[in-house]
């Protein structure tokens, strides 16, 4: 049977190459990158040599650079780091509706702890509402902090005028762009951002790496105190292995952007024109311009996300409903809500994300057994009938 990987928003497989610039760093160049050694020098070179190529894949200068377990560990660290650095400038933070758990729960568990969030909707088109924003900023707001790109429906969020107001008010701007980087071109200085979160697993690099970039002079308390790793920013000896491959990672994603642009969102809107075309009762969420190439959700009315989930699984496809990180819960996804999906269509959709690994035969193998699925799920169905 065929296997084909559809859900590259979840997590991506680690290119070859990747693998390769890592293994040396697990047999031969072990060293601890603190220790004076030759050994814990040829690892420290390679890290440094991977901090360039991640700041240079941002725009960034190799000091702004700081390693972090992952997306998950860069936005804690961002708000939680900086929200009670913050503290005697102010108690308020604005954050979306559509941000990914590791924002939401971390703002959630910083409102116990005394501060104010406002949690701005979006739109029908997958777009955060830029006048509440604007209009939720008051004199003790410290901090915004709004993705990139949404992990769910692929829309790019207004960033370029987030920053203008959070610049004309003195505000600190963090992005979660785990699923921007190595998508779409990323540059720290246009999007004139003060932190920036990036995971390596979201482009072909291990699990469990990632940055915080922080704009030089931006300060904030340390999640994990120890030693001076990260110029006193992240305690904890380095994970070399996996901060090469996640530089190694960055180098190549730099390299294929264009490619990626141009090839990949040649697959996903053949993709969605063709089940759109195919599928009766068949709708995007989320806007159809303002996205990132490599992702649609799409809704198949009188189908059950979870059911075409699984029998595509058997044919061999990988798919995910909702958002991947709370799949196992049958809880409706929060982003689809936020923005105003019917709840019908809320359990009938399907998150496709792919990847440059995917190819024009996975496409057609997907657009083969699509349409049959989902007939089979309707006829067996006694609600659904063709409008
Ligand atoms: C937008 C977004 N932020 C953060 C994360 C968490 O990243 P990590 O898996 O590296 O902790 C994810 C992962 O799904 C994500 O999509």
């Amino acid at each position: 049977m065929r296997r084909v990987y559809f859900d590259n928003n979840a997590t991506t497989p680690v290119d070859p190459l990747v693998l390769e610039a890592m293994k040396p760093f697990f047999l031969e160049d072990f060293g601890n990158a603190s220790s004076i050694h030759g050994f814990g020098q040829r690892a420290r070179a390679a890290m440094e040599q991977a901090r360039r190529q991640v700041a240079d894949l941002i725009g960034a200068q190799s000091q702004e650079i700081v390693f972090t377990s992952g997306g998950t560990e860069s936005d804690n660290t961002a708000l939680r780091g900086l929200a009670p650095y913050l503290r005697d400038r102010g108690n308020h933070i604005v954050t979306s509706s559509i941000e990914h758990p590791a924002i939401l729960r971390t703002c959630e568990q910083l409102e116990k702890e005394g501060f104010e969030v406002t949690y701005v909707p979006a739109g029908k088109d997958g777009a955060i509402r830029l006048d509440v924003l604007e209009a939720a900023i008051k004199d003790r707001t410290i901090l915004i902090s709004i993705m990139y790109v949404n992990n769910e429906t692929g829309t790019i969020q207004p960033l370029g005028r987030i920053s203008e107001l959070a610049r004309s008010r003195k505000i600190l701007l963090h992005t979660d762009a785990v699923q921007a980087v190595g998508k779409i071109p990323v540059d720290v200085k246009k999007l004139n951002v003060d932190l920036l979160s990036l995971s390596a697993h979201k482009l072909h690099g291990p699990k469990g790496i990632g940055v915080l970039y922080v704009r030089r002079g931006v300060r904030f308390n340390p999640l994990f105190l120890g030693g001076p790793h990260e110029r006193n920013r992240r305690a904890g000896t380095e994970n070399v292995p996996g901060i090469v491959g996640l530089g190694t990672a960055c180098e190549l994603a730099k390299q294929g952007l264009e490619d990626f642009e141009k090839r990949v969102r040649g697959l996903r809107d053949r993709l969605e024109n063709t089940v759109l075309e195919q599928i009766p009762d068949s709708s995007v969420n989320g806007s159809r311009t303002e996205r990132a190439p490599h992702v649609t959700n799409l809704s198949f009315r009188g189908t059950e996300g979870e059911a075409l989930l699984i029998s595509l699984d058997f044919q061999g496809i990988a798919v995910s409903t909702g958002s991947a990180c709370s799949s196992g819960s049958l809880e409706p996804s929060h982003v689809l809500r936020a923005i105003g999906v019917p709840s019908d269509l809320i359990h009938g959709s399907i998150r496709f994300s792919l990847s440059r690994m995917n190819t024009t035969e996975d496409v057609d193998y997907l657009l083969e057994v699509l349409p049959k699925t989902v007939g089979r799920m309707r006829e067996m169905s006694p609600l659904y009938k063709e409008r």
